[in-house]
């Protein structure tokens, strides 16, 4: 038997992939661009026996890390993805997998992304086979959860929409130190998943509009990367954070992720930035806010999102190196 773990964190979009081409392949329409974060992971263990024809077993492990019996919801799409690497390495076999989010249990963050990354990395530690990165990343994306291919990689990341459909360095998380304030307001699973809404999304009529302005807003984010220029990026990020979402509520039908919360808070951030501080909203699929912001400034962004009502829990992430082998095993 062989056994690995890795852990392997979340990322925030700056570029939002929202669309398809092909769904099952989780190929988009569009590049995307994304931050890596350090706080919020999954650390997943998994172990391989050769040739053994027993089924897989999938296990999630609590704060303690006591394991329990995945649910099936859970455990289906593991087990679809076990399957396709299996198939892809070519070797027979069980096996036995664990995994554990860093997320506070009633976050209501998503961790697909997090969660796909280091089941494919673990998985193919235990098949004692390492690709190159844009192979990793391929795997990590055919789980269907696209924004997994980007949490291979560490710092700021992009995936273009190209060829081999993974993801690629932009930089790495030394170059340049943004926090992510998360002002959770929603603890509720999204009312409609990620993969119905890139399906939805060509019948609002303003996404081909979207599509054609995403290649300069690619460059453009690159470009204040690599400058550091946060004056340029943060009013990137805050307005594809809106996008994304006059694309959903106009989409057929509409899908509407914001609540009440979510512009309670999109105004204090206006308010923030009125009040001098570098600070710009982003949501992805769902209600929650990610505040970017550089360091001088988070201390008094948390503060702020965490005295609203509106806002359960304040989470302090920013970008980090990506996945890591230097954790401890969950059995
Ligand atoms: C809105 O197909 O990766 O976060 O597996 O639910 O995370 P999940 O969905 P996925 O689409 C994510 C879409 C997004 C924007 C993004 O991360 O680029």
């Amino acid at each position: 038997m062989a056994k690995a773990t890795v852990e392997a964190p979340s990322n925030i979009a700056f570029v939002k992939y929202w669309g398809v081409e092909d769904i099952d392949r989780a190929i988009p329409r569009a590049p995307s661009l994304s931050m890596t974060l350090r706080r919020c992971a999954s650390r997943t263990t998994v172990a391989f026996t050769p040739d053994a024809d027993t089924d897989d077993t999938v296990l999630m492990a609590d704060a303690e890390g006591t394991l329990h019996p995945a649910d099936d919801g859970f455990a289906e799409p593991v087990v679809q993805h076990l399957n396709r690497l299996r198939t892809w390495a070519d070797r027979p076999g069980s096996f036995r997998v664990a995994t554990q989010n860093s997320f506070p249990a009633a976050a209501g963050l998503g961790s697909s992304a997090s969660g796909f990354s280091a089941l494919t990395l673990a998985t193919l530690k235990a098949l004692d086979t390492w690709p190159d990165a844009a192979t990793r990343s391929a795997l990590a994306r055919q789980s269907g959860s696209g924004s997994a291919a980007r949490s291979v990689l560490g710092g700021y990341v992009a995936w273009p929409h190209g060829d081999n459909h993974a993801a690629e360095p932009v930089a790495p998380h030394t170059h340049w130190d943004l926090r992510d304030v998360i002002a959770v307001v929603e603890t509720d699973p999204k009312p409609v998943s990620s993969r119905e809404g890139h399906q939805r999304a060509p019948s609002s009529p303003f996404y081909e509009k979207r599509l054609s302005h995403l290649p300069e807003r690619m460059q453009t984010a690159r470009a204040s990367i690599a400058a550091r220029d946060f004056d340029r990026l943060g009013p990137l990020i805050e307005t594809e954070g809106v996008e994304l979402h006059l694309i959903t509520m106009s989409s057929q039908p509409p899908i509407y992720y914001w609540k009440p919360a979510t512009l309670k808070v999109l105004e204090v951030v206006r308010a923030m930035r009125s009040d001098g501080l570098a600070a710009y909203a982003t949501m992805d699929a769902g209600a929650n806010v990610h505040v970017i912001c550089p360091p001088e400034d988070e201390p008094q962004v948390a503060a702020r999102l965490d005295s609203m009502h509106a806002v359960h829990m304040v989470i302090r992430d920013g970008v980090g190196p990506g996945p890591t082998t230097d954790v401890d095993p969950l059995f």
